[in-house]
Formats: structure tokens, sequence, C-alpha cells
């Protein structure tokens, strides 16, 4: 697993809250689980539990899903109430049927071979009820990949214990395993006089989709797309998709 989301799964807590706009992302999903009368929710790839936070605070049936032991232990500390659950997403099972299942924060872009994708739909099918929903975002291929400079080096900063850290990203087309690409990243500390000390390298590669791969890939797996929408977010062209069990 990447250590983004191990050991330093401290860092990605810290880091993605000074670019992620979580209530804005909240927003979105509520609105589509209203608009598709969901009454349970089960988020996969729930990360350090900044949705579980809101969904528990406003009484949602939820529950919280990820592979990462690390990343669930911030969601725990961050939303003790909320029930959570340590589990592959490309493997799962459930002891109960939900009304919707979410991907959020583009998760699915992990799972980058074909068979694991559908594996992946395959198992959330199972925990769904009749006319159950999947709701998850892709990154669309279309707009990022051709944008790809793997010259480019990206920064994001964050402070964690009182101490500043840095990132430094650069994303390296691999098409060796289709749409997808290499995300290498350097994390350092840095002192207050710029002085930076390395603390690890990370390495991962990741998945972007076209629209009609994600439509074929779902009707494969038993699943209809019954709204789709474009999102610009703070890195990738984002599609959000609500699929409905056939
Ligand atoms: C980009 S982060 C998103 C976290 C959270 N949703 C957020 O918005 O901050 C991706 C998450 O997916 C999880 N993940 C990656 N592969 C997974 C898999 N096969 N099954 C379940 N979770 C997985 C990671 O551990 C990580 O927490």
């Amino acid at each position: 697993m990447t250590k983004l989301y191990s050991d330093l799964a401290y860092l990605y807590d810290a880091m993605y809250q000074t670019f992620i706009d979580y209530d804005k992302e909240f927003d979105l999903y509520a609105d589509l689980l209203k608009q598709h009368r969901v009454a349970s929710v089960l988020e996969i790839g729930c990360g350090s539990g900044h949705l579980a936070k809101r969904f528990t605070d406003r009484q949602y049936d939820y529950r919280g899903m990820d592979i990462s032991t690390q990343m669930l232990a911030i969601a725990r500390q961050r939303c003790p109430t909320a029930q959570f659950e340590c589990a592959d997403m490309r493997t799962f099972t459930t002891d109960r049927l939900f009304d919707a299942v979410i991907i959020t924060a583009r998760s699915i872009s992990y799972v980058v071979h074909n068979q694991d994708i559908l594996s992946t739909f395959r198992h959330v099918g199972q925990c769904l009820s009749n006319n159950g929903k999947l709701i998850f975002d892709f990154i669309d291929a279309g707009s990022f990949l051709p944008d790809m400079d793997p010259e480019l080096l990206i920064e994001h900063r964050a402070v964690h214990d009182r101490q500043q850290y840095l990132r430094q990203s650069r994303y390296v087309p691999n098409l060796a395993t289709g749409l997808t690409w290499d995300w290498h990243s350097a994390f350092f500390t840095e002192s207050p006089d710029g002085q930076l000390e390395s603390i690890a390298t990370d390495l991962a590669t990741l998945r972007a989709f076209l629209p009609a791969e994600i439509r074929l890939l779902l009707q494969l797996s038993g699943f209809q797309i019954i709204d789709e929408q474009v999102i610009d977010t703070y890195a990738f062209r984002t599609v959000v998709v609500v699929a409905t069990k056939v």
C-alpha cells in the first residue's frame, strides 16, 4: 500500500484538508442521496473520516470502509460514534444491505486492472438492496492524460504537530497497465529557514477512465448509469456517476 495511506496517514489527513473542500464534497453526495431517497450508506475509501463525521453528525445510517488501518484509526478518533470496517473494495462482503454505496475522492483510481474493477462493482452489487445505488467519482482520462507533464513538480505543504512538511510530486504516464500513470512523491520536514530533510518517498500507480469504459464495466457488473456530472476538483476533471442495480 502507498505510504500516504499507511505510515504517512497523519500527513494525508493534515495536507488534504488544505485543498479539499469536505463541506462541498459532503453537500454533493448528500444531495445525490436525497435525490435518490437513500436511507443507508456505505462509504468505501472513507479514509480519515471527514465525510463520516458529517454523515454521522446528521444522523445518517452510515458505515465507513477502508483498506488502511492507519487511515481508519484517524477516522475513529475524528468520529467515535461511526461504524467503520477495514476491508478491500475488490473482495469485501457485508453483514447487511445498504441503499447506496459511495466511493469518493477518486479512490477508484487505485483499482488499476479491469478484473479488479469488475470484482469491486460485483461486490458492491451484493451489498446493495433492490434498486440500490452505486455513486462514485473517477478521473476523466481524456482531459487528464494528454496534459500530463512528467517534468512538472507539484508541491503541497501541511503542518502536523507544529512541524511543517513538504511533499513534492510528479505524475509520469505509464500506459503499460492501461490509462494509468505513476505518482512519484517525496516527503520532507521543512524548518522555518527552508531547510529540507527527507522523511520518505512513495510510488503509486493510478488509473483514469474514459466515460465509455466506466459505462461498459458497470454494464458487465449488473449496473446502469442513471446520472453523470462533470466536476472540476483541485487537480482533476472528475466525473461523478450514479448507477442503479439492474
Ligand atoms: C484519495 S484517498 C480518499 C480518502 C477520503 N475519501 C478523503 O476524501 O479524504 C483514497 C482512500 O482509498 C483507500 N483505498 C485504496 N485502495 C483501496 C481498496 N482496494 N479498498 C478499500 N479502500 C482503498 C485508501 O486507503 C484511502 O484512504
